[in-house]
Parts: structure tokens; C-alpha cells; sequence
């Protein structure tokens, strides 16, 4: 199976999992990526069985709407039963690097609200430890300089990601050639550096479920 059938394949097993609990009055958040991108499209099958989503990104609130889904501001809703998006590593406790589409802050905040957190992935993002992936920060322009300087206390590289430009107007650092051991203590460090808006790491909040695409089928992990 290529890499695209293991993304199809957790996608058609997210929606297979939420269908059951959705009703006309749920709102469901919604991830950035291309395996997110795979869940919207089988998702928009059932469009009428539920009220709509929040998008963690631009790109997922068009993607939604080309597809007739209501795309809800997060203000505005009571609450998300579930969140469901990809991820760019994870390990066995079900935390998760995110942020290689630089959509990381809107997920974190969709995944903070969520009820559930739904992790689709193939099994090529199960690591034993993350940071192989480079961990993206999103940082306010200005700090651009000093946050680096104090990723490098830390004991990372960061580089810059050139031309890109966040939804809420940051840019992104990828701290480089560090393997964490403790997510949720360098997710706390990471943002208590002035200047910094919000790093992938989500080991504060995990993963409820992982759905892993693997050549012999689909793996549920909790
Ligand atoms: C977006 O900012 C990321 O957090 C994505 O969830 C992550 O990069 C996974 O993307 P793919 O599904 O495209 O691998």
C-alpha cells in the first residue's frame, strides 16, 4: 500500500469512529495536512448528519467549504465532541509533534477545546522518541532572533523557515538534532521564552486515540 492508501485508510476509520456519536447539533474540529485533507473528503459524504466544523487552518476552512461543510468560528460554538488531524511524529504515549503544515497554534487550540482528540497517521510518523521530525515554534517576527538564541541554550538548532508566514501572521523556527525525552518539560520551556507564540509539542495535551495506517490494516491505539 503506498503511503496515500494508509492516509485514506485511517481517514475512512476516523469517520467510521465519529459517525455513530454525531448528531444534527455537532460541531467537529477539524486538522490541517494532507491527512486531514483525506478525513474532509470522506467526511463530506455525511455532511448532513452533523452542524459543521472549526478548521484549524484557512486551508482546511476552504477545503470544508468546497465541500458544502459550514465552517464555524470557535467562538461561537458550545463545544467540539472530537478533533481529529494528522501528525508529523508520534511516540508510544500518544504525544505528538505537529506543525509541519505551520498550522500548529489553531490546532493546539481546536485540540485543547475537543472532548476527543483523534490522531490519524501511517505508520510512518511512530517513533520511540520525537524529534527526529524538526519541532516547529511559531514566533512573533520580531522575536525571531532572541527566541533562537534561547533554543540554542536548550540545546537545539533552529532554523528559520524561509517565506512562510503563518495564518496569524508569525513565522516558523524548526529546532533541529534534538531527541526528546521529556515532551512536556521542553513544551513548558519552549513557551516561556518571550516571543514565542506556541511550539508542536503536544505532550500537555496528547492524543485520546491514534488511528495508525499499516500494511496490514488499521491499528487503534489508546
Ligand atoms: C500541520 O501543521 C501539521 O500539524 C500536520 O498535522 C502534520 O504536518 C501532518 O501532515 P500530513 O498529514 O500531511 O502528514
Amino acid at each position: 500500500m503506498s503511503q496515500d492508501q494508509l492516509k485514506q485508510a485511517v481517514a475512512q476509520a476516523a469517520v467510521k469512529e465519529i459517525l455513530p456519536r454525531l448528531d444534527k447539533h455537532a460541531v467537529i474540529g477539524v486538522g490541517t495536512g494532507s491527512t486531514a485533507n483525506f478525513f474532509i473528503d470522506a467526511l463530506a459524504a455525511y455532511k448532513d448528519d452533523f452542524a459543521g466544523a472549526v478548521a484549524s487552518s484557512e486551508a482546511t476552512a476552504e477545503r470544508l467549504k468546497n465541500h458544502g461543510i459550514e465552517v464555524f468560528d470557535l467562538n461561537n460554538v458550545a463545544g467540539l465532541e472530537f478533533y481529529i488531524d494528522g501528525a508529523d511524529e508520534t511516540n508510544p504515549h500518544l504525544e505528538l509533534i505537529k506543525g509541519g503544515g505551520a498550522a500548529l497554534t489553531r490546532e493546539k487550540i481546536v485540540a485543547a477545546v475537543a472532548k476527543t482528540f483523534i490522531c490519524i497517521a501511517d505508520d510512518s510518523k511512530k517513533v520511540d522518541f520525537l524529534g527526529n521530525f524538526p519541532l516547529p515554534v511559531e514566533v512573533i517576527p520580531m522575536a525571531r532572533s532572541h527566541v533562537a538564541r534561547q533554543i540554542v541554550r536548550l540545546g537545539g538548532d533552529p532554523v528559520y523557515r524561509t517565506g512562510v508566514v503563518t495564518d496569524n501572521g508569525n513565522v516558523i523556527l524548526d529546532i533541529h538534532n534534538m531527541q526528546i525525552t521529556d515532551p512536556r518539560g521542553l513544551e513548558e520551556q519552549l513557551n516561556a521564552i518571550v516571543g514565542v507564540v506556541c511550539n508542536g509539542l503536544f505532550a500537555a495535551r496528547p492524543a485520546d486515540v491514534l488511528l495508525l495506517g499499516t500494511k496490514d490494516g488499521v491499528q487503534r491505539i489508546v
